[in-house]
Protein backbone atom coordinates (compact mmCIF):
# COMPACT_ATOMS: atom_id res chain seq x y z
CA UNK A 1 0.00 0.00 0.00
CA UNK A 2 3.20 2.40 0.98
CA UNK A 3 4.39 1.93 -2.23
CA UNK A 4 1.29 2.14 -4.25
CA UNK A 5 1.00 5.78 -2.36
CA UNK A 6 4.56 6.77 -3.02
CA UNK A 7 3.48 5.76 -6.69
CA UNK A 8 0.68 7.42 -6.98
CA UNK A 9 2.83 10.79 -5.02
CA UNK A 10 5.38 10.64 -8.12
CA UNK A 11 2.34 11.77 -10.41
CA UNK A 12 2.46 15.09 -8.46
CA UNK A 13 5.01 17.47 -9.73
CA UNK A 14 7.37 18.91 -7.29
CA UNK A 15 8.35 22.01 -6.04
CA UNK A 16 12.56 21.12 -5.91
CA UNK A 17 12.76 20.47 -9.71
CA UNK A 18 11.99 24.44 -10.31
CA UNK A 19 9.62 24.11 -13.35
CA UNK A 20 6.65 25.12 -11.41
CA UNK A 21 6.71 28.95 -11.91
CA UNK A 22 2.71 29.30 -11.84
CA UNK A 23 2.04 28.74 -8.02
CA UNK A 24 1.97 31.10 -5.11
CA UNK A 25 2.20 28.34 -2.94
CA UNK A 26 5.99 26.69 -2.32
CA UNK A 27 7.92 23.65 -1.10
CA UNK A 28 7.24 24.21 2.90
CA UNK A 29 10.09 24.99 4.90
CA UNK A 30 12.21 21.92 6.82
CA UNK A 31 11.10 23.31 9.84
CA UNK A 32 7.85 23.66 8.99
CA UNK A 33 7.12 19.82 8.31
CA UNK A 34 8.60 19.08 11.74
CA UNK A 35 5.88 21.07 13.35
CA UNK A 36 3.28 20.31 10.93
CA UNK A 37 3.75 16.04 12.13
CA UNK A 38 3.92 17.14 15.96
CA UNK A 39 0.35 18.59 15.72
CA UNK A 40 -1.36 16.25 12.89
CA UNK A 41 -4.19 15.46 15.76
CA UNK A 42 -4.80 18.76 17.10
CA UNK A 43 -8.66 20.45 16.00
CA UNK A 44 -8.46 24.32 16.55
CA UNK A 45 -12.29 23.89 16.15
CA UNK A 46 -12.53 22.38 20.02
CA UNK A 47 -9.67 24.80 21.61
CA UNK A 48 -10.62 23.86 25.00
CA UNK A 49 -9.38 20.61 24.35
CA UNK A 50 -6.24 21.51 22.38
CA UNK A 51 -5.21 25.05 24.56
CA UNK A 52 -1.63 24.96 23.79
CA UNK A 53 -2.23 24.71 20.00
CA UNK A 54 -5.11 27.51 20.59
CA UNK A 55 -1.95 29.51 22.20
CA UNK A 56 -0.03 28.89 19.06
CA UNK A 57 -3.03 30.02 17.02
CA UNK A 58 -2.80 33.22 18.78
CA UNK A 59 1.24 33.47 18.71
CA UNK A 60 0.69 33.12 15.00
CA UNK A 61 -1.89 36.13 14.54
CA UNK A 62 0.52 38.17 16.80
CA UNK A 63 3.39 38.08 15.03
CA UNK A 64 1.53 38.66 11.69
CA UNK A 65 -0.14 41.15 13.15
CA UNK A 66 3.12 42.70 14.72
CA UNK A 67 4.55 42.52 10.94
CA UNK A 68 1.48 44.62 9.69
CA UNK A 69 1.97 47.21 12.44
CA UNK A 70 -1.51 46.25 13.86
CA UNK A 71 -2.00 46.54 17.70
CA UNK A 72 -4.69 44.44 19.74
CA UNK A 73 -5.46 42.70 16.51
CA UNK A 74 -7.07 39.32 16.71
CA UNK A 75 -7.79 36.69 13.69
CA UNK A 76 -7.22 33.09 12.92
CA UNK A 77 -5.28 30.38 11.29
CA UNK A 78 -8.12 29.33 8.25
CA UNK A 79 -7.46 27.29 5.74
CA UNK A 80 -6.34 29.83 2.73
CA UNK A 81 -7.00 33.46 1.26
CA UNK A 82 -10.50 32.49 0.16
CA UNK A 83 -11.79 31.99 4.18
CA UNK A 84 -9.92 34.44 4.99
CA UNK A 85 -11.59 37.12 2.53
CA UNK A 86 -14.79 35.52 3.18
CA UNK A 87 -14.49 36.21 6.80
CA UNK A 88 -13.69 39.64 6.37
CA UNK A 89 -16.99 40.33 4.21
CA UNK A 90 -19.17 38.44 6.58
CA UNK A 91 -18.11 41.03 9.25
CA UNK A 92 -18.66 44.07 7.06
CA UNK A 93 -21.69 42.67 5.33
CA UNK A 94 -23.41 42.03 9.18
CA UNK A 95 -22.14 45.01 10.58
CA UNK A 96 -23.32 47.13 7.59
CA UNK A 97 -26.85 45.69 7.79
CA UNK A 98 -28.22 47.31 4.34
CA UNK A 99 -30.85 45.61 2.44
CA UNK A 100 -29.28 44.81 -0.77
CA UNK A 101 -25.51 45.35 0.19
CA UNK A 102 -22.41 46.01 -2.33
CA UNK A 103 -18.69 45.66 -2.21
CA UNK A 104 -16.31 47.67 -4.02
CA UNK A 105 -13.56 45.49 -5.85
CA UNK A 106 -10.81 46.40 -7.85
CA UNK A 107 -11.29 44.80 -11.34
CA UNK A 108 -7.82 43.01 -10.86
CA UNK A 109 -9.23 41.37 -7.33
CA UNK A 110 -8.94 37.92 -6.74
CA UNK A 111 -11.17 35.05 -8.16
CA UNK A 112 -12.10 33.85 -4.45
CA UNK A 113 -14.24 37.38 -4.26
CA UNK A 114 -16.68 36.12 -6.90
CA UNK A 115 -17.35 33.15 -4.88
CA UNK A 116 -17.84 35.25 -1.89
CA UNK A 117 -20.41 37.92 -3.61
CA UNK A 118 -22.16 34.66 -4.71
CA UNK A 119 -21.98 32.82 -0.95
CA UNK A 120 -22.71 36.31 1.03
CA UNK A 121 -25.34 37.54 -1.76
CA UNK A 122 -23.12 40.86 -1.73
CA UNK A 123 -23.33 42.63 -5.62
CA UNK A 124 -19.79 42.95 -6.47
CA UNK A 125 -19.11 46.79 -8.07
CA UNK A 126 -16.13 46.82 -10.29
CA UNK A 127 -13.41 50.07 -10.04
CA UNK A 128 -11.18 50.40 -12.75
CA UNK A 129 -7.14 49.88 -12.81
CA UNK A 130 -4.81 52.36 -13.70
CA UNK A 131 -1.65 52.10 -16.56
CA UNK A 132 0.10 50.25 -13.67
CA UNK A 133 -2.66 47.48 -12.98
CA UNK A 134 -3.66 49.22 -9.76
CA UNK A 135 -6.88 50.50 -8.73
CA UNK A 136 -7.99 53.98 -10.33
CA UNK A 137 -9.40 55.49 -6.74
CA UNK A 138 -11.18 57.88 -8.63
CA UNK A 139 -13.04 55.34 -10.07
CA UNK A 140 -12.94 53.01 -6.36
CA UNK A 141 -14.59 56.82 -5.00
CA UNK A 142 -17.35 56.56 -7.78
CA UNK A 143 -18.67 52.64 -7.04
CA UNK A 144 -19.27 54.06 -3.57
CA UNK A 145 -23.06 53.74 -2.67
CA UNK A 146 -25.37 53.46 0.26
CA UNK A 147 -25.08 50.10 -0.15
CA UNK A 148 -21.69 49.54 -0.15
CA UNK A 149 -20.15 47.79 2.71
CA UNK A 150 -17.02 47.45 1.98
CA UNK A 151 -14.27 48.94 -0.12
CA UNK A 152 -11.30 45.78 -0.97
CA UNK A 153 -7.74 46.40 -1.99
CA UNK A 154 -5.26 44.34 -2.83
CA UNK A 155 -1.48 44.45 -1.66
CA UNK A 156 0.07 42.33 -4.47
CA UNK A 157 -2.34 40.69 -7.22
CA UNK A 158 -2.72 37.08 -7.97
CA UNK A 159 -1.65 37.70 -11.23
CA UNK A 160 0.72 40.73 -11.47
CA UNK A 161 1.39 41.67 -8.16
CA UNK A 162 0.18 45.25 -7.88
CA UNK A 163 0.05 46.97 -5.16
CA UNK A 164 -3.27 48.85 -4.82
CA UNK A 165 -3.03 52.72 -3.65
CA UNK A 166 -4.20 51.38 -0.34
CA UNK A 167 -3.25 54.51 1.13
CA UNK A 168 -6.23 56.70 -0.90
CA UNK A 169 -8.57 53.67 0.00
CA UNK A 170 -8.24 54.38 3.47
CA UNK A 171 -9.16 58.49 2.91
CA UNK A 172 -12.34 57.22 0.88
CA UNK A 173 -13.24 54.50 3.28
CA UNK A 174 -13.19 57.28 5.95
CA UNK A 175 -14.89 59.60 4.24
CA UNK A 176 -17.81 56.94 3.57
CA UNK A 177 -17.83 55.36 6.95
CA UNK A 178 -16.96 51.89 5.21
CA UNK A 179 -14.98 49.14 6.20
CA UNK A 180 -11.82 48.37 4.03
CA UNK A 181 -10.50 44.92 3.66
CA UNK A 182 -6.67 44.44 2.51
CA UNK A 183 -5.96 41.29 0.59
CA UNK A 184 -2.63 40.69 0.96
CA UNK A 185 -2.80 37.17 0.96
CA UNK A 186 0.14 37.11 -1.02
CA UNK A 187 1.85 40.74 -0.39
CA UNK A 188 1.70 40.61 3.29
CA UNK A 189 4.86 38.12 3.32
CA UNK A 190 6.59 40.07 0.68
CA UNK A 191 6.01 43.85 1.24
CA UNK A 192 7.67 44.74 4.27
CA UNK A 193 10.64 42.75 3.87
CA UNK A 194 11.01 44.90 0.58
CA UNK A 195 14.41 47.03 0.77
CA UNK A 196 14.25 49.04 -1.91
CA UNK A 197 10.44 50.32 -2.18
CA UNK A 198 7.84 51.57 0.26
CA UNK A 199 4.22 50.86 0.61
CA UNK A 200 1.58 51.89 3.13
CA UNK A 201 -1.00 49.40 2.91
CA UNK A 202 -1.12 47.75 6.60
CA UNK A 203 -2.75 48.51 9.93
CA UNK A 204 -0.93 52.01 9.54
CA UNK A 205 -3.68 53.41 7.80
CA UNK A 206 -6.70 53.93 10.12
CA UNK A 207 -9.53 52.73 7.70
CA UNK A 208 -7.73 49.06 7.20
CA UNK A 209 -10.41 47.08 9.42
CA UNK A 210 -9.06 43.31 8.16
CA UNK A 211 -6.27 42.27 6.17
CA UNK A 212 -5.76 38.69 4.73
CA UNK A 213 -2.21 37.13 4.90
CA UNK A 214 -1.11 33.39 4.02
CA UNK A 215 1.58 31.74 5.53
CA UNK A 216 0.96 29.17 2.80
CA UNK A 217 2.43 31.31 0.47
CA UNK A 218 5.63 33.27 0.86
CA UNK A 219 5.47 32.25 4.96
CA UNK A 220 6.58 28.82 3.81
CA UNK A 221 4.17 27.39 5.86
CA UNK A 222 2.79 23.90 5.86
CA UNK A 223 -0.63 23.96 3.30
CA UNK A 224 -2.62 25.54 4.02
CA UNK A 225 -2.17 28.01 6.23
CA UNK A 226 -4.72 31.04 5.55
CA UNK A 227 -4.62 34.03 7.88
CA UNK A 228 -7.23 36.57 8.68
CA UNK A 229 -6.45 39.32 11.41
CA UNK A 230 -9.22 41.82 12.30
CA UNK A 231 -7.87 45.01 13.94
CA UNK A 232 -10.85 45.54 16.94
CA UNK A 233 -11.84 42.19 18.32
CA UNK A 234 -15.29 43.48 18.41
CA UNK A 235 -15.60 42.00 14.85
CA UNK A 236 -15.07 38.61 16.27
CA UNK A 237 -18.80 39.22 17.50
CA UNK A 238 -20.74 39.68 14.42
CA UNK A 239 -19.11 36.28 12.73
CA UNK A 240 -19.80 34.01 15.94
CA UNK A 241 -21.44 31.20 15.86
CA UNK A 242 -22.96 29.25 19.14
CA UNK A 243 -21.11 25.56 19.19
CA UNK A 244 -23.27 23.50 20.98
CA UNK A 245 -21.31 20.60 22.14
CA UNK A 246 -17.88 21.75 22.02
CA UNK A 247 -15.03 22.68 24.46
CA UNK A 248 -15.57 26.63 23.48
CA UNK A 249 -18.66 28.04 23.59
CA UNK A 250 -17.96 29.56 20.22
CA UNK A 251 -16.45 29.37 16.85
CA UNK A 252 -15.17 32.58 14.78
CA UNK A 253 -14.49 30.79 11.24
CA UNK A 254 -16.24 29.06 8.33
CA UNK A 255 -14.42 25.70 8.87
CA UNK A 256 -15.09 24.13 11.88
CA UNK A 257 -12.66 21.35 12.69
CA UNK A 258 -9.45 22.96 11.82
CA UNK A 259 -5.51 21.40 12.57
CA UNK A 260 -3.55 22.92 14.63
CA UNK A 261 -0.76 22.03 12.61
CA UNK A 262 -0.93 25.05 9.80
CA UNK A 263 -0.69 27.60 13.06
CA UNK A 264 1.85 24.99 14.38
CA UNK A 265 4.45 25.07 10.98
CA UNK A 266 3.49 28.98 10.60
CA UNK A 267 5.01 29.74 13.91
CA UNK A 268 8.24 27.12 13.51
CA UNK A 269 8.80 29.12 10.30
CA UNK A 270 8.26 32.72 11.83
CA UNK A 271 10.63 31.58 15.06
CA UNK A 272 13.34 29.96 12.95
CA UNK A 273 13.76 32.92 9.94
CA UNK A 274 13.32 35.52 12.35
CA UNK A 275 12.61 39.15 10.33
CA UNK A 276 16.44 38.40 8.91
CA UNK A 277 15.34 35.25 7.55
CA UNK A 278 12.61 36.22 6.01
CA UNK A 279 14.52 39.12 4.52
CA UNK A 280 17.07 37.07 3.24
CA UNK A 281 13.97 34.76 0.69
CA UNK A 282 12.51 37.90 -0.11
CA UNK A 283 15.86 39.52 -1.56
CA UNK A 284 16.53 36.47 -2.95
CA UNK A 285 13.44 35.90 -5.07
CA UNK A 286 13.35 39.77 -6.02
CA UNK A 287 17.04 39.53 -6.84
CA UNK A 288 15.55 36.29 -9.21
CA UNK A 289 12.78 38.00 -10.45
CA UNK A 290 15.36 40.63 -11.75
CA UNK A 291 16.85 38.36 -13.86
CA UNK A 292 13.70 37.06 -15.49
CA UNK A 293 12.95 40.67 -16.32
CA UNK A 294 16.18 41.33 -17.64
CA UNK A 295 16.68 38.40 -19.75
CA UNK A 296 12.82 38.71 -21.35
CA UNK A 297 13.34 42.09 -22.22
CA UNK A 298 16.81 41.06 -23.67
CA UNK A 299 15.20 38.01 -25.14
CA UNK A 300 13.01 41.18 -26.72
CA UNK A 301 9.41 39.83 -25.37
CA UNK A 302 7.78 42.94 -23.25
CA UNK A 303 7.03 43.05 -20.25
CA UNK A 304 3.06 43.90 -19.29
CA UNK A 305 4.97 46.11 -16.16
CA UNK A 306 7.72 46.43 -14.27
CA UNK A 307 7.60 43.62 -11.19
CA UNK A 308 6.72 45.10 -7.78
CA UNK A 309 7.11 42.04 -6.11
CA UNK A 310 8.05 38.50 -7.05
CA UNK A 311 5.69 37.75 -10.33
CA UNK A 312 6.85 38.82 -13.96
CA UNK A 313 3.99 39.03 -16.71
CA UNK A 314 5.02 39.22 -20.34
CA UNK A 315 3.77 38.45 -24.20
CA UNK A 316 5.40 38.00 -27.51
CA UNK A 317 4.21 39.67 -30.75
CA UNK A 318 3.12 35.85 -31.85
CA UNK A 319 0.91 34.29 -29.98
CA UNK A 320 1.65 34.34 -26.54
CA UNK A 321 -1.14 31.58 -25.45
CA UNK A 322 0.80 28.82 -27.91
CA UNK A 323 4.21 30.08 -26.06
CA UNK A 324 2.47 28.78 -22.99
CA UNK A 325 1.79 25.49 -24.30
CA UNK A 326 5.46 24.98 -26.24
CA UNK A 327 7.02 26.12 -22.71
CA UNK A 328 4.67 23.08 -21.43
CA UNK A 329 5.87 20.71 -23.33
CA UNK A 330 9.30 21.37 -22.15
CA UNK A 331 8.08 20.60 -18.72
CA UNK A 332 7.34 24.37 -17.37
CA UNK A 333 4.23 24.96 -15.36
CA UNK A 334 3.67 29.05 -16.36
CA UNK A 335 0.18 30.59 -15.97
CA UNK A 336 -1.38 31.88 -19.34
CA UNK A 337 -3.42 35.14 -18.16
CA UNK A 338 -6.23 35.67 -21.14
CA UNK A 339 -7.34 39.14 -19.21
CA UNK A 340 -4.06 40.52 -20.16
CA UNK A 341 -2.94 37.80 -22.56
CA UNK A 342 0.45 37.36 -20.71
CA UNK A 343 2.62 34.61 -19.30
CA UNK A 344 3.02 35.19 -15.73
CA UNK A 345 5.85 33.87 -13.70
CA UNK A 346 5.69 33.36 -9.76
CA UNK A 347 9.22 33.36 -8.41
CA UNK A 348 8.90 31.35 -5.24
CA UNK A 349 11.59 30.68 -2.80
CA UNK A 350 11.79 27.45 -4.73
CA UNK A 351 12.70 28.89 -8.12
CA UNK A 352 16.48 29.71 -8.21
CA UNK A 353 18.92 31.56 -10.47
CA UNK A 354 19.83 28.06 -12.19
CA UNK A 355 16.33 27.37 -13.33
CA UNK A 356 15.37 31.26 -14.52
CA UNK A 357 18.69 30.42 -17.05
CA UNK A 358 17.40 27.27 -17.80
CA UNK A 359 13.80 29.31 -18.58
CA UNK A 360 15.00 31.48 -20.69
CA UNK A 361 17.17 29.14 -22.99
CA UNK A 362 13.89 26.74 -23.40
CA UNK A 363 12.07 30.12 -24.15
CA UNK A 364 14.09 31.61 -26.70
CA UNK A 365 14.36 28.44 -28.50
CA UNK A 366 10.48 27.37 -28.32
CA UNK A 367 9.87 31.50 -29.37
CA UNK A 368 11.78 30.49 -32.30
CA UNK A 369 9.75 27.20 -33.69
C1 LIG B 1 -4.31 37.98 -3.63
C2 LIG B 1 -4.92 36.65 -3.34
N1 LIG B 1 -6.02 36.58 -2.60
C3 LIG B 1 -6.62 35.41 -2.31
C4 LIG B 1 -6.10 34.22 -2.76
C5 LIG B 1 -6.79 32.93 -2.42
O1 LIG B 1 -6.00 32.15 -1.60
P1 LIG B 1 -6.23 30.59 -1.39
O2 LIG B 1 -6.02 29.95 -2.72
O3 LIG B 1 -5.22 30.25 -0.37
O4 LIG B 1 -7.63 30.40 -0.90
C6 LIG B 1 -4.94 34.24 -3.53
C7 LIG B 1 -4.38 33.00 -4.05
O5 LIG B 1 -3.45 32.96 -4.79
C8 LIG B 1 -4.33 35.49 -3.83
O6 LIG B 1 -3.23 35.57 -4.56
Amino acid sequence: MLAELKRIREQDKRYEGGKILCSMCTKPHPIAEKAYRMFLSSNLGDPGLFSGSAKLEKEVINQLATLLHGQSCVGHIVSGGTEANLMALLVSRNIAQVRQPEVVLPESAHFSFTKICNLLNLKPVYAGLDNSFRVDSSSVEKCVSKNTVAIVGTAGTAELGAVDPIEELSRIALEHNVWLHVDAAFGGLVIPFLTDAKYKFDFTLEAVKSMTVDPHKMGMAAIPTGGIIFRDSKALSFIKTETPYLTDQYQYTFVGTRTGAAAASAWAVFITLGMDGFKKVVGNCMKTTRLFAEGLSAAGFKLVVEPTLNIVAFRNSNGTKGLADKLRGKGWFVSYVPRYDCIRIVVMPHVKRQHALAFLKDLVECNKK
